[in-house]
């Protein structure tokens, strides 16, 4: 798995794209015409890849000293038989120069042999389930914006899955219109990275994808629990992060991405009738399951309201330590809600927005300690540079990566 920037005139842009859309592993960290911005954009996030036009360079020359220092490596796009080009390749450093013609060629192969992977913390992805024993505490909330929150994290692909199988609104949620579903999996002979990637749907505002539900609860018995089981073994093969949402109780569904899971994470609310029915879930998890403790999270929702228990409480009756806490934040559910819009995205800064964000970061550090996270103090995403992430047409998603 490696990043890419893109730094090209907007005719040869849209090729580049594409064939970098379709190299294994290979996913959009931004593209620019501006070099002196993309410069800026690198120095914050390290690409695996630089593809950069030689007209662009041509146009600044007072920045080829600069090009020749990153860390880096450059593929340059240009005339293969023009001295001049040679020279600024030579300037820059240019693992490879491309020809401009023959990029369909070539581009692919040069991409392969010269970027840059992602260190190998992401060889197997986490699987986050996110599970409660209740209905209407936040579930979906949470796993749809923790996925977006991540994949901005990482700068990456997150697999989004939609198990609630009968009534999932994953994709209500997010805003968007899937043309296929975990449905077209339930019957196809073989399951293997292919089929599961055809499945998925791209967001258009994020690097996640997402597996939705079938379109109506009638096509729920249909999806076997092996089969999920083999999704989501695929999916944790290719994306550091996989998140699944589940609809409420020990469905057998539930119980094969319960058992997959690398981390449980439990929701629950600050009312009695919930709490009791949580402890009866972790008790499951303790007995029967025989998860470890580890392996259980538990994230109070639309905790702080002085008529509700207080989360500290409610953690020393459930008898386990506190992972998150998400305040109550009706305002920006709802709007965000009601205006088909993930709130990661809608309002980001929102207090509920920022408290996913900051389970998100704790999730990430554990994978890769506080390096990445500690780039994005501020609580607010860098939307800037994730604007740029590649802007994803239904023909050129990113690719599942593999490391
Ligand atoms: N912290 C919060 N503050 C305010 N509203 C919230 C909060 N979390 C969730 N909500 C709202 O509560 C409602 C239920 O949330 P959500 O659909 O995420 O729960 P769920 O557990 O997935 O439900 P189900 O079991 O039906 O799938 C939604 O209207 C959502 O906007
Ligand atoms: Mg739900």
């Amino acid at each position: 798995m490696f990043s890419v920037y893109i730094v090209a005139r907007a005719e040869l842009r849209d090729e580049i794209v594409s064939i970098a859309n379709n190299v294994d592993g290979a996913f959009m960290l931004g593209n620019q015409t501006n070099l002196r911005q993309a410069l800026v954009d690198c120095s914050a996030d390290t690409p695996g890849l630089m593809i950069l036009d030689d007209e662009i360079l041509q146009e600044n020359l007072s920045l080829l000293q600069q090009m020749g220092q990153v860390s880096y490596p450059i593929i340059l796009i240009g005339r293969g038989d023009n001295f001049e080009t040679a020279r600024r390749a030579l300037a820059v450093h240019a693992r490879d120069l491309v020809d401009v013609d023959q990029i369909s060629k070539l581009l692919r192969g040069a991409m392969t042999r010269h970027a840059v992977r992602i260190t190998q913390e992401y060889k197997t992805g986490r699987l986050l389930t996110v599970f409660s024993s209740k209905g209407g505490v936040g579930k979906t909330t949470l796993a749809v914006n923790l996925a977006i929150a991540l994949a901005q994290i990482i700068r990456g692909p997150v697999a989004l899955v939609d198990l609630d199988l009968q009534f999932g609104d994953v994709t209500a949620l997010l805003g968007e219109q899937s043309a296929s579903s975990i449905h077209d999996l339930a019957h196809v002979p073989i399951i293997d990275e292919v089929t599961v990637d055809r499945a998925m749907t791209p967001l258009s505002s994020s690097t996640v994808r997402v597996l939705a539900a079938p379109d109506g609860p009638q096509y729920a018995e249909d999806i076997q629990p092996n089969v999920v089981l083999n999704i989501l073994s695929i999916l944790k093969d290719n994306y550091p992060f996989v998140v699944v949402d589940t609809a409420p109780g020990f469905s057998e569904v539930n119980v094969a991405a319960l058992d997959l899971a690398d981390q449980v994470l439990t929701v629950a609310t600050p009312e009695v009738v919930t709490v009791r029915s949580v402890k009866q879930a972790l008790d499951l998890f303790a007995g029967g399951l025989n998860y470890s403790r580890e392996k259980i999270r538990l994230i109070m929702n639309r905790a702080g309201t002085q008529s509700t228990l207080a989360s500290s409480d409610v953690a020393s009756v459930l008898g386990v330590t506190l992972y998150g806490e998400l305040p109550s934040d009706w305002t920006w559910a709802v709007r965000a809600a009601n205006q088909g819009q993930p709130l990661m995205l809608f309002q980001p800064a929102a207090p509920l927005a920022q408290g996913i964000r900051t389970i998100a970061r704790q999730l990430v550090e554990e994978v890769e300690g506080p390096r990445r996270s500690a780039k994005d103090k501020t609580g607010v995403p860098r939307r800037s540079l994730l604007d740029k992430i590649v802007s994803r047409s239904k023909g050129g998603p990113p690719r599942v990566a593999k490391s």
